[in-house]
Order: structure tokens, then sequence, then C-alpha cells
């Protein structure tokens, strides 16, 4: 399959965080990951798009060490240059990759500032000095969480949870951030709000791998972008051209009657 552009004009490899090739993934006999390569430079949004069951969490499970016991993975990943394939979730973390999962694993009788602060657990036993103070910067982009610090997580709204899991993942301090599609069971609204503040970390520096059904919210905040269709990439290329490709308009933007009117 040929790239719509070539990705290695966006960003060069050596400036890559994430570089994949070949990753499969098999539930028991079934293959729920065909041979995949992928890329993320650093400081991009890279989006995975796809349909339920496309394979978008199988792959982002594999690349955190994070698949059911039956999920089993090969090939290559190489984040931050170390070849990661075989290490523990733990490992993974330590060296700055966090997973933002589907269902979002809040604690819900805890508060939203506790939940912040398991976040940020790992660096305070690791003996981070200052760990603490990423609390500001969360605070600072969530003022919402803020304002609902001491309130229990799980009497927050559906918006709110989404932060919170986003900001507990920040307490971290990641360098790449995978986030399970976030805009999922939001209103429109609420999606809008999320992913202006997505759009917004890219001046953090941290770089960011989104799965998304959301196609459009997707791209819209994406530099770079794949289609996954049953556990394959069918498509990839720079964000602007996949928004404009006419499969993408067609099966994921639903713009096909659109196009028979014209
Ligand atoms: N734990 C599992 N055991 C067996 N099959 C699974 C498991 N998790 C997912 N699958 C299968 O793998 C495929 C991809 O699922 P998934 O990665 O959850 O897709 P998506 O996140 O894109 O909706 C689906 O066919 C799904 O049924
Ligand atoms: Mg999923």
């Amino acid at each position: 399959m040929t790239p719509l552009t070539d990705q290695t004009t966006l960003n060069h490899p050596d400036a890559s965080i994430l570089q994949v090739t070949g990753l499969t993934v098999q539930y028991g006999k079934v293959a729920a990951l065909d041979p995949t390569d992928l890329q993320v430079g650093k400081g991009q949004i890279v989006t995975v798009i796809g349909a339920n069951g496309a394979g978008k969490s199988t792959l982002l499970n594999a690349l955190m060490g994070a698949l059911p016991p039956k999920g089993q993975s090969h090939g290559s990943i190489l984040f931050q240059g170390q070849a990661v394939q075989g290490w523990d979730i733990e490992q993974r973390v330590g060296l700055g990759l966090t997973l933002v999962p589907e269902r979002r694993e809040l604690f819900a009788s805890m508060s939203v500032h506790d939940n912040l602060l398991l976040g940020g657990f790992r660096l305070h036993r690791a003996g981070v000095r200052g760990w603490r103070d990423t609390l500001d910067d969360v605070y600072a982009l969530f003022p919402r969480l803020h304002e609902r610090a001491g309130q229990a997580a799980g009497t927050l709204s559906g918006g709110e949870r989404q932060m919170l899991a986003l900001g507990r993942a920040l307490m971290a301090r990641p360098s790449l951030l995978m986030l399970d599609e976030p805009s999922l069971g939001l209103a429109p609204r609420v999606v809008r709000e999320i992913f202006q503040t997505i759009s917004q970390l890219r001046s953090t520096g941290v770089s960011i791998l989104l799965v998304e059904q959301n196609a459009r919210a997707a791209l819209h905040v994406a530099d770079y972008g794949y289609v996954l269709e049953t556990g394959a990439v069918v498509l990839q290329g720079d964000a602007a051209s996949l928004a404009n490709h006419p499969q993408v308009l067609e099966s994921y933007l639903g713009l096909s009657g659109a196009r028979q009117r014209t």
C-alpha cells in the first residue's frame, strides 16, 4: 500500500519517538492485527482511525504490553530508540509510555485530587523531585478539575471523567501519550472541548498516539493518520490529505450522500 505522503518528509526517522515494524497480535488462533508498521515523530499527534472491532485497542494494548493473557504479540517496537517488545508494563511506563485505556479505570470513590496524585505515584516512588508540581500544570489545563478537586471521581460527568483520565496520565509526565477513543460516549460539545485540550498538549512537547472512531475530530487535531480496517492499515498519510481522501470521506466522514448530490 502506497502512503499518500511520505511520513519521512514530515519527520526525519531519527526524530521519531515510536517506530513499530511488523507488529502482529493474535488472540489464540485468531489474528487481530496483521503485520503493522507505524511511526510517531517527536511532538507529533498521530491518529489511527477505524470502526468498532478494527483492532485499535489491540494495537495500543500491544504497544503498552497490556494484552490479555491469550493475546500474543510479535514484531519490533522501538520506543525512544529502545526495543521494548518483551518488556512489562512497568518498564514501559518507566521509559515514558502512558496509555489512557478505553475503560478509564478511575477510582470512583476517591477524590479528583487523589486520583491525580496516584498518576504521579511512580515518579514519587522513584524519588523524582518536584513531581507534585505537575499537578499545577494539570489544574491549569483543566480548571474544571481544579474546581472539583475534592469531589469523588464517580460523581463527575462523562466529559469530566475523561479530563481526569487525561490529567492523571499527564501526572506521569509521559513522553508518548496513547489515548484510546477519548470521544467515546461523549456529547459533541464535550468532544470538541476534549480535542481542544489534546491540541493544546502539543505545546508541552508530549507526543500523542490517538485511536478514534471519530475520524473527523481526530484528523482535525492530528498531523498524520492511519486507517485501520479488520486489523490492517489500508491507508495512511498526512491528516489533511486523509481527511480529503474519497475512501475516508465515504466510509468515515459520512459524506457519500454529499458526493452523490453533486
Ligand atoms: N480479549 C480478546 N480475546 C479475543 N478476541 C479479542 C479480544 N479483544 C479483542 N478481540 C477481537 O479483536 C478484534 C479487534 O478488537 P479491538 O482491538 O477491541 O477493536 P477496536 O478497539 O478497534 O474496537 C475484534 O475482532 C475483537 O473481537
Ligand atoms: Mg477499542
